[in-house]
């Protein structure tokens, strides 16, 4: 029996099981990413959800090293959607069946942004006739803003944990109280609480980030017992403090194949969870999408944010689909689902079959 096939065998991987799958050959890996596909039809079926993706602001409080619209950056044009350009984006994700919206943006904390985003569910829960799912991606907030925000209707949070590495947490974040880790694992612990589904992941490739880390990561993930996940490879932006560190970065198509084994290393460790085909993924090969889809990623998250306001949410160079209509990115995505042999969940949450079984 092949290394891998021995370790494919097993209930549980050991640090050294994780670290060999993520330095496969690449021969292996389609092994790997097919092994992976075949858990993920048996435990989390044949659908692939989509999530219509709102940028609602790239206001931001934060300077995170490696993100182009932290605030150090000033050659950003910064905006905010109004209402309106809301409702009317959400509008669209009910006329294109998406079961659910994801908005995302900056992370802000004001009275006034808690309101605003508390009023703003409470819109969209009645304009689509409680139909439409909501999650939210808004950053690191206080209990009780959780707690609005989840009791006006908001059910899923996206809040990436980064990397779980603590040292290389500090590395690409400022070394103050505004970024601290223990924070971030907080609010992780309070969404939980609460009662969000709770979405975390990683980035891939980080200058500094290796094998062992990454195995880290897999298995923190595994701990938190998340109910998604987002990850994806990390990609320069060339006005970012990290940029200096290009030098040491394993070049991105690497960065992309290390992604995909993480996706399909995942979801042979967690079954039933929603894992994500990001954007990331898809910026570094057009394929990026459906390779995801086929290592074992069941939910893409198509951009619908108004045409105009896409070019000013660079988080990183080259970021894909900013130029596209959301007639385009609707149409492109349904039809790679379609290609890659899945069916697209049309006007479903899709929640995970993980979150499905927490409940009971
Ligand atoms: N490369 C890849 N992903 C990035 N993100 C931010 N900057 C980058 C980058 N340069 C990711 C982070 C963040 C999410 C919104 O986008 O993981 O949590
Ligand atoms: Fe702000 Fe998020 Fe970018 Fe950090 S990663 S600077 S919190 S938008």
């Amino acid at each position: 029996m092949s290394n891998l096939t021995n370790i494919l065998s097993k209930k549980e991987f050991s640090q050294n099981d994780l670290e060999y799958m993520l330095g496969c050959s690449s021969d292996e890996a389609q092994v790997l990413y097919s092994a992976a596909n075949q858990t993920r039809i048996r435990h989390s079926g044949n659908k692939v959800y989509m999530r219509g993706l709102i940028e609602i602001s790239n206001i931001c409080s934060k300077n995170c090293f490696y993100c182009g619209i932290r605030k150090g950056n000033t050659h950003v044009t910064r905006y905010q959607l109004s209402e309106d350009e809301v409702l009317a984006a959400t509008q669209i994700a009910v006329n294109h069946q998406l079961g659910s919206v994801v908005i995302q943006g900056g992370e802000l904390s004001s009275p006034q942004w808690t309101s605003f985003i508390e009023k703003l569910i409470l819109k969209i829960r009645k304009q689509s006739q409680q139909k439409l799912g909501i999650t939210l991606s808004l950053g690191e907030q206080t209990e009780e803003t959780y707690q609005k925000w989840f009791n006006a209707g908001a059910h899923r949070y996206l809040l990436r944990i980064e990397s779980s590495n603590q040292n290389l947490y500090s590395a690409i974040h400022p070394s103050d109280n505004h970024h601290s880790f223990s924070k971030r694992v907080e609010c992780l612990s309070l969404l939980k609480k609460i009662g969000f589904q709770t979405d975390t992941g990683v980035m891939i490739g980080l200058p500094g980030q290796n094998l062992a880390m990454l195995a880290e990561d897999l298995r923190t993930m595994q701990d938190l017992d998340i109910d998604m996940c987002g990850m994806g490879p990390y990609i320069e932006h060339h006005e970012t403090p990290l940029y200096s560190s290009k030098e040491q970065l394993i070049p991105v198509r690497e960065r992309f194949d290390l992604s995909l084994r993480m996706v399909a290393i995942l979801r042979l460790m967690m079954k039933d969870i929603n894992i994500a085909a990001t954007t990331a993924m898809e910026t570094i090969t057009t394929q990026g999408r459906i390779m995801a889809f086929q290592a074992g990623a069941n939910i893409v998250m198509p951009n619908i944010t108004p045409q105009v306001y896409l070019p000013h949410y660079l988080l990183y160079d080259n970021k894909t689909g900013t130029s596209n209509p959301t007639e385009t990115t609707l149409e492109k995505i349904i039809s790679e689902i379609q290609l890659a042999g899945y069916e697209p969940g049309m006007s479903e949450w899709g929640d995970s079959v993980h979150y499905k079984n927490r409940q009971k």
